[in-house]
């Protein structure tokens, strides 16, 4: 039987004792009730909870679109933001080999577009694919979001004046809602593949819809694993009323707890480079669903031992406003060792043979015992390895205890409506059609 990843709070119960932590998770089985019979905040959006099993049946079409686009193409321009980019550039990252070279010997490589409207991003892009043989998966929920409307017009324009319009057509698939949007009629005319993202689904929750399972299966990498790991982690957690064995709701309630002490940022930590857009992830997940209402901790991410040499000083012994969670990744993929070397100049013989996971796991524990010793709480996740079943079981604790997490906080944790100000902001400066009055008075601020 497999292990499973798990939570350890030694490093909090000097904040928090564990048997608070455990009376708040223990009450929050409630909101764990309220999910699953669909009875609080947002419960229009609850159909994550289920997707290890509901997703199965399109398995075998997310699969075989991704061979048929692996066949004709040796590149993909993923086009999307937010929840239509972050789950699968998170597990693409995690699980393919770190170095673009030598990623495309081995897989289909993957490029990432639609999430800024950055001029040069974009020109550099399209240098790149002058010379290349690609395929264009759009992803939006809404179909009328700015940034991937933007670029997936650009990059579309592009592949037709390269192919033609029908040919180009065979290599664009659509990921959307099944009505709604401008991005399903212009799927539709134009005849492309398409995949639906279910109305009751958020952005932010659904890597496991074709929104995130196709770009990972075009990656090469095993989407029912993925899938098997999420599923696992739904039988440990979704029905569990028992809130000792709950890692979900203990996380929910631990950070919850800490926030209460004061500590109103949460930092995410990593010591493998591989996570860093896991965390990326993870911070839209839980920005998104707690910030509103004036409440909510600030989700923020480092990449250790990297940032110990620019935000360690600040996280040892700057304002005491923030906790950690560790993401501690126990067996690496690969096997590397120090060299022991004659000369020792560089005073490094101490070290020679040992394997550099070793090395990084000391410095994990002893920034760990520094930043408690700092009064910082730090949560520790433990995940046996880095694979498809393991990311699919944070996928799974992660949502679950996010939504549990935003009813403790009473928030609604399935809608983001700060989202728009920026946008109405954006569309009238533009001057957009019905924005014309907003855009003027927004120029008469700006040039006060
Ligand atoms: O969580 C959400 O719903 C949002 O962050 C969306 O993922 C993001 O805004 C992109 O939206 P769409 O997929 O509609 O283009």
């Amino acid at each position: 039987m497999k292990e499973n990843i798990s939570i350890n709070l030694r490093n909090v119960e000097s904040f928090v004792s564990y048997e608070e932590i455990i009376a708040l998770a223990q009450q929050s089985v409630r909101h764990l009730e309220s999910l699953n019979k669909g009875t609080g905040p947002g419960s229009d959006f609850l159909g994550w909870m289920t997707l290890p099993d509901d997703i199965l049946p399109q398995l075998d079409r997310i699969e075989e679109t991704a061979r048929r686009l692996r066949s004709i193409s040796d590149l993909t321009v993923i086009v999307g933001i937010g929840g239509s980019y972050l789950g699968s550039k998170a597990v693409i990252e995690a699980l393919t080999h770190s170095f673009c070279s030598l990623r495309n010997e081995k897989h289909h490589e993957i490029l990432f577009a639609g999430q800024n409207i950055s001029e040069d991003y974009l020109s550099e892009m399209l240098e790149i694919l002058d010379a290349r043989n690609y395929s264009v998966v759009v992803i939006s929920k809404s179909g009328v979001t700015t940034e991937p409307a933007i670029a997936f017009r650009i990059v579309r324009n592009h592949l037709e004046k390269k192919l033609g319009r029908e040919a180009a057509s065979e290599r664009i698939v659509a990921i959307t809602d099944s009505r709604k949007g401008a991005l399903r009629p212009l799927a539709d005319a134009n005849g492309y593949e398409t995949f639906v993202i279910p109305d009751n689904i958020g952005g932010r929750y659904s890597v496991l819809t074709p929104a995130g399972l196709l770009p990972i299966a075009l990656s090469g990498l095993d989407i029912r694993q993925l899938v098997e790991g999420a599923k696992s982690m739904e039988l440990l957690t979704r029905n569990n009323r028992d809130a000792s064995s709950n890692i979900s709701l203990i996380y929910a309630a631990a950070r919850n707890l800490i926030l209460q002490s004061g500590r109103t940022t949460e930092i995410m930590v990593s010591f493998t480079p591989k996570l860093h857009y896991f965390a990326e992830w993870w911070k839209q997940l839980y920005g998104e669903s707690e910030g509103k209402d004036g409440k909510g901790i600030f989700p923020a991410a480092v990449d250790f031992t990297t940032d110990l040499h620019s935000l360690g000083q600040y996280i040892q012994d700057g304002q005491r406003i923030m906790f950690e969670t560790v993401l501690s990744v126990l067996i690496p993929s690969r096997t590397l060792t120090v060299p022991y070397q004659d000369d020792n100049a560089d005073q490094l013989n101490y070290l020679a043979g040992q394997r550099l996971s070793e090395v990084d796991h000391n410095a994990e524990a002893g920034t760990i015992l520094a930043h408690h010793d700092g009064n910082v709480p730090v949560i520790k996740l433990e995940i046996p390895e880095l694979t498809e079943y393991y990311v699919g079981q944070l996928f799974y604790f992660f949502e679950l205890a996010c939504a549990v997490s935003g009813y403790i906080l009473d928030v609604n944790p399935f809608d983001q409506p700060g989202v728009e100000a920026y946008k109405k902001n954006m569309f009238a400066l533009l001057n957009k059609p019905g924005y014309e009055e907003a855009g003027r008075k927004l120029r008469e601020r700006l040039e006060e």
